[in-house]
């Protein structure tokens, strides 16, 4: 042990001298990347055409303006016509959302009120356990059990411009993944909102789980209490200044939360949906790299100092000195 090189300290080591030159051009290479890429990515968010309609309030009959949450819970039709102006070209598909605001997804026993291996498996019916206060009723497990299907959205839109349907395609609208692994083809809805209290949409329980794609998406919890979910694709293009009329069925009560719903179309680039924050965070980091690269270089050009040479720290006390 004793005289190694390592308790020695001889190991090789890789000691980079930050030489003036190295810094400036480390700094001006991560500006020179960074820039480009911010503006690519202001560009390609620019570029993304979204309409955003917040119809909660709105769609409240005059009479109920003071008693929202009554109305909501008044069974009946719930019918609402919004139309939508179409502001610049959107190129199909365009995604249509529904955002919620101020809607905890991500509450602790809201999360964990589910059972996978119940949505998964048609012999563990009686996995349940997990579920409560929605895991049995009427003596009999719930499938699929739990807060999260049980409070499934149930607001639905149907849109047309003039006199023509634009039909919504709402195949496809979950991850693949989740509708393979986690909800199993031969899971069929029983028991389902059959309780005294309903808490969203029904499921027809004639078709499998893996093919109910509203609850699927619904399912994948959302992290923040500000989200939107994808309810379909509209597969033809849409002119600039076209109407569109959207007929809302206003069913889900968000009223007694004070919660806010938005329908959202939008189409997408290559980075995704509407977002300036990436391009922000680029332009924003290229840009200190390149204030930092410039303000070295003029240092070094108005007062280099050799390197290597600690008698230049001392000028004053040794000053003819090389
Ligand atoms: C929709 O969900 C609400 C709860 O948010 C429920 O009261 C209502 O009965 C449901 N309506 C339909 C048509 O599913």
């Amino acid at each position: 042990m004793g005289d190694s090189r390592f308790t020695q300290q001889e190991l090789p080591a890789c000691k980079p001298i930050l030489t003036p030159r190295w810094v400036i051009s480390t700094f001006m290479f991560v500006s020179l990347v960074f820039i480009p890429i911010g503006v690519a990515s202001l560009f390609a968010s620019r570029d993304v055409v979204e309409i955003i309609d917040r119809y909660e309030t709105d769609c409240i009959p005059q009479d109920f303006k003071n008693d929202k949450v009554k109305y909501i819970q008044t069974p009946g039709e719930k019918t609402c016509n919004r139309t939508l102006t179409v502001p610049k070209h959107m190129k199909h598909p365009i995604y249509v959302y529904y955002q919620l605001d101020n809607f905890y997804q991500n509450h602790r026993r809201y999360v964990k009120s589910r059972s996978d291996k119940q949505l998964r498996n048609p012999n563990s019916e009686n996995d349940a356990s997990a579920c409560k206060p929605e895991d049995m009723a009427n003596g009999m497990p719930i499938v699929p059990c739990g807060l999260i299907a049980w409070s499934l959205f149930n607001d639905t839109y149907s849109f047309s411009r003039t006199n023509q349907i634009l039909t919504v395609n709402k195949k496809g609208i979950s991850w693949k993944s989740d509708r393979d692994h986690k909800f199993g083809k031969n899971v069929y809805p029983k028991n389902f909102q059959s309780g005294k209290l309903i808490g969203g949409a029904n499921l027809s329980s004639s078709i499998p789980l893996s093919e109910q794609e509203d609850l699927i998406v619904w399912m994948r919890t959302a992290a923040l209490p500000t989200f939107r979910k994808l309810y379909g694709k509209i597969e033809v293009d849409l002119q600039e200044g076209e109407v569109i009329n959207v007929t809302v069925e206003n069913n889900y009560n968000t009223y007694s939360f004070n919660g806010k719903k938005k329908l959202v179309l939008s189409t997408t680039s290559w980075l995704g949906g509407k977002n300036d924050f990436l391009g922000t965070a680029y332009l924003t980091v290229g840009g200190l790299c390149f204030l930092l690269a410039m303000a070295f270089t003029i240092v070094y050009l108005i007062k280099p100092r050799r390197l290597g040479d600690p008698s230049y720290l001392s000028w004053n006390q040794n000053p003819g000195g090389h």
